[in-house]
Order: C-alpha cells, then sequence, then structure tokens
C-alpha cells in the first residue's frame, strides 16, 4: 500500500499514540510556514539573490525545501538561528537543527513568551520590540533603515530596494532626486544586498534603535535620472549633481516602541544634518521625517481629522494619515506635532498603489516632509519627532486620539 504523506503522517501520529500513551514528545502537525514563522514577502524581499519565482507559493516552497533547515530568516520578528542562540537550553537541545528549533518556537516558545531574535544585533540585522506583538528591525544591507515592522504576524514595511523601507530622506526643491541623500542607500544599490550608505553607528536595546549613518546619494555621480519627475532642474536625463556617493554628513534617528503607555505606538526622532555643496539656486530644504513605505495589500487611505478627533476618508495634506488593508484588519498611522521647526510648509504625502502589480514591488507610500526655506551656509541640524501607530484601524483611529489630544505640539 502506498500512503500519501497526510495518511503517513497520520499513521505515525497513530503508532505515536500507541507508544507513548500520555506523553507528548512532539507534534508534526505543525504549519512550519505559519505567519508567526514566515511572511512571503519578506522572504522574497531580504533573499532576492535567491532567484525564487516572486509568488507567495514559490517563497513558501523554497522556505520548506530549503530555507528553513539552512536556518534563513522567514521573517521579521522570528529568526530560528537568533532563537536558538538567545536560549542555552535550546542550544544544547536543537544546536543547528532549524526545523527543530521553528518547530518549538511555534509549539512551546510563544507560549513560554519567548524572542526570537537576539538584543543588540545579529548578522547585520537589529530588532527591537515591545516583547510581544510589535518587532521593528533595521538593517546592515539598508544601511540601518528600517525594513521590517511586524505587528501581529503582519508585515508592514516593503523592502524592495533601496528606495522603500521606513527611512529618512532630504532634497531641494528643484533638484529632487539628482542631490538626493537618502538613508537606506542609492537608485543603483537596487536590490543588491550591499548599500553606499556608511553605516557610523547602530544601537538596538529592548525597545530602542539609535542609528547614525552617512546617507548614499539617491543619483550616484556620472548617473542620470530615468524617471519622470516635474522638476526643472532634475527631469529625465538630467546628471547627478553630486561628486560623491555618499552624503559626508550624518543622518541621526532615535526610535522608540511605546508611547504614553501605548505598546503598539512609535516615537521616530529624525536629525538631518544639512550642510556641505548643497545648490546654490535652491529656495528649500525639503525632510522627509520620515516616509513609511508599506507592502501592496495596504491601499486604503484615510485621513484622520484632529479637529473632530475621527478618522475621514477624505481629507488635506495637513491632516495625519492612515493606510490600512481594505478588511481594517491591519493599519498604520502617523502624527506629527506641529510646532516644529519648519519655516515653509510641513505636510503629510499620501500614494497608493505605487511599483506595479508585483507581490514583492508593489506599495503604498505616506511620508512626513517638513521644508526649510533660510539655508545659509554652515551646518545646521534639523531635528523632527514624528509618532507612528499601528495596529487595527480602530486601534489606529484611538491611538492618534490619544496622540493628537495629549501631545498637541512639541
Ligand atoms: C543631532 O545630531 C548631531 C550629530 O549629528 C548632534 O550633535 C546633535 O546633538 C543632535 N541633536 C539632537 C537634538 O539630538
Amino acid at each position: 500500500m502506498v500512503l500519501s504523506s497526510t495518511e503517513w503522517r497520520t499513521m505515525q501520529h497513530l503508532l505515536l499514540l500507541l507508544i507513548c500513551g500520555t506523553c507528548v514528545t512532539y507534534s508534526d502537525a505543525v504549519d512550519l510556514a505559519s505567519p508567526e514563522v514566515f511572511d512571503a514577502q519578506f522572504y522574497l524581499n531580504n533573499y532576492p539573490n535567491l532567484h525564487i519565482h516572486q509568488t507567495p507559493e514559490a517563497a513558501k516552497a523554497h522556505w520548506l525545501s530549503t530555507g528553513l533547515a539552512a536556518g534563513l530568516q522567514g521573517c521579521g520578528s522570528f529568526h530560528s538561528k537568533q532563537y536558538v542562540h538567545r536560549y542555552p537550553d535550546l542550544t544544547n537541545a536543537f544546536h543547528t537543527d532549524y526545523t527543530a528549533v521553528v518547530s518549538h518556537y511555534l509549539t512551546n516558545g510563544i507560549s513560554e513568551h519567548r524572542l526570537g531574535y537576539i538584543d543588540g544585533g545579529y548578522e547585520g540585522r537589529w530588532t527591537i520590540s515591545n516583547g510581544k506583538d510589535l518587532f521593528i528591525s533595521a538593517s546592515k544591507r539598508m544601511g540601518g533603515a528600517i525594513d521590517s515592522l511586524v505587528w501581529n504576524n503582519k508585515q508592514m514595511i516593503n523592502m524592495y530596494d533601496h528606495g522603500r523601507e521606513l527611512q529618512m530622506a532630504c532634497n531641494s526643491d528643484t533638484y529632487i532626486e539628482c542631490y538626493n541623500p537618502t538613508e537606506a542607500g542609492g537608485r543603483d544599490d537596487s536590490r543588491h544586498a550591499t548599500t553606499h550608505t556608511q553605516i557610523q553607528s547602530v544601537r538596538a536595546d529592548g525597545t530602542t534603535l539609535e542609528t547614525e549613518v552617512h546617507p548614499a546619494f539617491w543619483l550616484r555621480p556620472g548617473t542620470h535620472e530615468t524617471g519622470a519627475t516635474a522638476s526643472s532642474n532634475c527631469h529625465r536625463g538630467s546628471p547627478a549633481l553630486t561628486h560623491q556617493a555618499t552624503y559626508p554628513y550624518p543622518f541621526w534617528k532615535h526610535v522608540k516602541i511605546g508611547v504614553q503607555g501605548m505598546s503598539h505606538a512609535i516615537e521616530f526622532m529624525s536629525n538631518f544634518t544639512l550642510a556641505g555643496d548643497w545648490p546654490q539656486d535652491l529656495r528649500y530644504i525639503q525632510m522627509e521625517a520620515p516616509t513609511g513605505y508599506m507592502p501592496g495589500e495596504f491601499t486604503t487611505g484615510h485621513r484622520f481629522n484632529t479637529k473632530t478627533l475621527s478618522l475621514e476618508d477624505h481629507g488635506s495634506n495637513r491632516d495625519p494619515p492612515v493606510l490600512s488593508t481594505t478588511d481594517g484588519q491591519y493599519a498604520m498611522g502617523v502624527y506629527s506635532p506641529p510646532g516644529q521647526d519648519s519655516d515653509a510648509f510641513m505636510y503629510y504625502g499620501v500614494n497608493l498603489r505605487l511599483g506595479g502589480s508585483s507581490f514583492t514591488g508593489s506599495t503604498n507610500k505616506w511620508n512626513v516632509v517638513f521644508r526649510k526655506s533660510r539655508f545659509t551656509s554652515g551646518v545646521h541640524h534639523q531635528v523632527y519627532k514624528t509618532y507612528i501607530c499601528v495596529g487595527t484601524l480602530n486601534m489606529v483611529t484611538s491611538c492618534l486620539r490619544t496622540l493628537v489630544q495629549n501631545i498637541p505640539h512639541v
């Protein structure tokens, strides 16, 4: 008799029950690709060199056949190698049997409140969390920019290339991408494993992440704008305006999970150093503090009305944006208190349905933009505070309400 694999597993279970009686040894009914340990989009975007067909099915098949046993990282909130290194009892029990490690996390680790990452960073990835359902991580590959934010097992940041992530950037009004220091890296870093951003320091500790980097210019010297932009000095075919691949001044950020007693709220403090050879004729420098690129399914845009303290379908670019999945089960909202140093204009941008229709590349974007018009020579530090709420749409709405009421200005 030839048994299918399901029948064979059932048979094994029966045998175990017969032999074992009451002892519980293991359960092979556990789904090793469940969302606590695997996210297809994270996997495909984190390992672009595996050349897997860019579909959830192909990602899952690769994970189950190869990645899992090899100790690859299946999602932003859990990594078998870090998990087994974190706990000596697991190191002794499992060594490098990463399939057993993942299985242990699913059957025991989660209920024992164990965490699947190493504090302080591991192999080019730094993770912080609220200890239960929110995990934020930054990677060396992306210049210390946040390329993963997982809430309730859902990856909420798109990391397709070096222009996505949750990151800081700045440019001048008319030169846009032709002079555009970008935290995660340059355009031509594309989907590569490296970045032209130079990391100066990273500290990840419990609930706080702090980085200092010299960001890559989006367009490197000798390259040209290829996109269609409306700006006069940087249209299609315009050359990069810089002579260096990397902006030689720091972008600094301090990210903290937990605001006003809310463990699903995040404080994001950006510190831009503005100095050097910016174009002489600029009117203002605009700083994205920060911009969030979300996965393709976050297609529903809302605006939070700070006067009525309620969510609306439409609003102006002065109203905090919320992006959610259509069912409202997953959402992210942003609030940057008034009163910050922005002498031209501060707005919230939203761009939905960018990046085509591919599973890994499609994205939805929000940003918080501050503009400084009077820019003289010298070194300037521009510091901005932005709050990010994650959760269901209802959780995010009430989180924004709390923030707006308790932090009406900086
Ligand atoms: C901003 O960063 C600079 C270093 O790049 C530092 O000297 C300054 O103290 C920072 N400002 C704040 C408010 O953290």
